[in-house]
């Protein structure tokens, strides 16, 4: 995953003091770092800590991603923006951090934003600057790749130009998008009733901003403040998703907490969006804040922190990084439904692979099946007779067992990590609804596990405790089941 550093820059760059200490740092850093104790698959930080995912999109021919970065701590603190760029979205090359808050406008934290290819060739990051009495202001800059210079005339969306009625300390994370000639952007505000919106702005020349509107809202139902949202067509509908924080579940499909948000609706992709559906996006402990881009091939991906605000403050004590990024996934609609599905370059990176084809199982534990260290897994489900409880366990027991359980009677499935060697109380299982069970795939990496059921109809993932060697897989049943597993050991270099 290290990669030198390059600089193809043409333009001018004036680095601040607090950027080039930040680049002498990783500089530092990577000199003797030893990448060994990293995920295979899923991309992290230089150093230090990360959360979001920031600016991912195309520029010139490859997938940039930026990421919320702390380099000197593996926790939180003033936010930078830390770089990486992939081809396939599986192998990724680092580049130096690209800003840092080194004005008084963002000088406590550049916080979450996008960016875009502009037609002079230039990219363009949008983020929010956090002014020292935290008042919250939408702020560009533009750069080479490599290199970025802050725009003069920041914030381009100053605080008097926030619309009455929404907070001045609520008010980020701007997703910027290009439609009929203009630019778009939409970010997460907190209005008079103390929950999360949706607003949406409109410019020609990136400077001047007009606000259109609220394109949807909480209402005090799908909790408080809605961060990171995004907005894009898909599949001939309008989809918003956002990262409401503090929810209180309505119903069984919510948790409490830090949640994600997919709205499918209808619109023209400006400020008439209506919305059809609310769904969490996905259903494990550790999935926050997520992003998409369109590939030259038309594809909508997207990727997530792996993490939550609820789940992140263990396990970093003997490591000097903290934070990883989802899988990137695909994403479809069907039938007014999202469906994910990991990116299908993945497959590029199989190696040897376990296939047991019709295996029947009646009341009993399978044996158990050696996958390797990390391997993506298809399990193809067919209940026989009556199947009340098939259960999946990777692991044999604790302190690294991690089991999940579809339960026919009440149409669940519950993933319980509690007997994984994590030393905090943080939460361990999640259920949630699934009506009949045909598929299981999970993409598992040495750290984490991604769970995607029925061809991805709902997704769970986790970050799991990495344990010394390989676990084993096997399943248990009540009732009577015949499947097939199919298993691809990965291997990234
Ligand atoms: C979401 C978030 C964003 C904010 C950033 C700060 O995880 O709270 O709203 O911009 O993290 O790091």
């Amino acid at each position: 995953m290290l990669s030198g550093y390059q600089s193809n820059s043409r333009m001018a760059f004036m680095n601040s003091e607090k950027l080039e200490q930040a680049r002498k740092y990783e500089t530092e850093y990577l000199k003797n770092a030893d990448e060994s104790d990293r995920p295979m698959l899923h991309a992290t930080g230089t150093v230090g800590w990360i959360n979001d995912p920031n600016g991912f999109s195309m520029y010139r021919g490859e997938y940039h991603l930026f990421y919320q970065y702390h380099p000197y701590t593996t926790f939180w603190g003033p936010m930078h923006w830390g770089h990486i760029k992939t081809k396939d979205f599986i192998k990724w090359d680092r580049l130096p951090v690209a800003i840092a808050p080194d004005t008084d406008y963002d000088e406590k934290g550049c916080f979450s934003g996008s960016a875009l290819e502009l037609e002079d060739g230039r990219q363009l990051l949008m983020y929010t600057g956090v002014h020292f009495d935290e008042h919250q202001q939408q702020c560009i800059a533009f750069g080479d790749g490599v290199n970025y210079e802050k725009y003069k005339g920041n914030p381009v969306i100053p605080t008097d130009a926030i619309p009455e009625g929404h907070h001045l300390i609520d008010f980020r994370d701007p997703k910027i998008y290009q439609k009929d000639n203009r630019f778009y952007m939409v970010a997460g505000s907190r209005t008079e009733d103390g929950s999360g919106s949706i607003v949406l702005y409109e410019s020609e020349n990136l400077k001047n901003w007009n606000y259109l509107g609220i394109l949807d809202r909480s209402d005090n139902l799908l909790g408080k403040m809605w961060e990171c949202p995004d907005y894009f067509e898909l599949d001939g509908k309008q989809v918003i998703i956002t990262s409401p924080q503090d929810m209180i579940p309505l119903d069984a499909k919510w948790h409490s907490g830090n949640q994600t948000l997919v709205l499918i609706g209808t619109g023209d992709g400006k400020a008439n969006f209506r919305r059809q559906s609310a769904e969490p996006i996905d259903f494990g402990m550790d999935f926050y804040a997520p992003q998409t881009l369109l590939t030259k091939d038309g594809r909508r991906i997207m990727i997530a922190w792996m993490q939550s605000w609820d789940t992140c403050n263990v396990g970093h004590e003997n490591r000097d990084w903290f934070g990883q990024m989802s899988l990137p996934r695909e994403l479809s609609i069907v039938n007014g439904k999202l469906y994910q599905s990991p990116v299908r370059e993945l497959e590029q990176y199989y190696t040897d692979s376990v296939e047991k084809s019709a295996l029947y199982l009646e009341n009993e534990k399978s044996e158990s099946f050696d996958l390797g260290l990390v391997y993506d897994m298809t399990l193809n489900i067919r209940p026989k007779k009556e199947m009340l409880r098939f259960a999946l366990h990777i692991g044999e027991q604790g302190p690294y067992k991690t089991t999940l359980t579809y339960d026919a009677i009440t149409q669940s499935i519950t993933v319980d990590r509690s007997l994984n060697a994590i030393r905090r109380e943080i939460p361990t299982h999640r259920s949630f609804g699934v009506e009949s069970l045909n598929k299981l795939r999970i993409i598992k990496d040495i750290n984490s596990m991604e769970l995607f059921v029925n061809d991805g109809a709902q997704t769970c993932s986790m970050m799991l405790a990495e344990p010394d060697g390989k676990l084993t897989v096997s399943m248990e049943v009540v009732g009577a089941v015949e499947c097939d597993l199919i298993s691809h050991n990965i291997q990234v270099n």
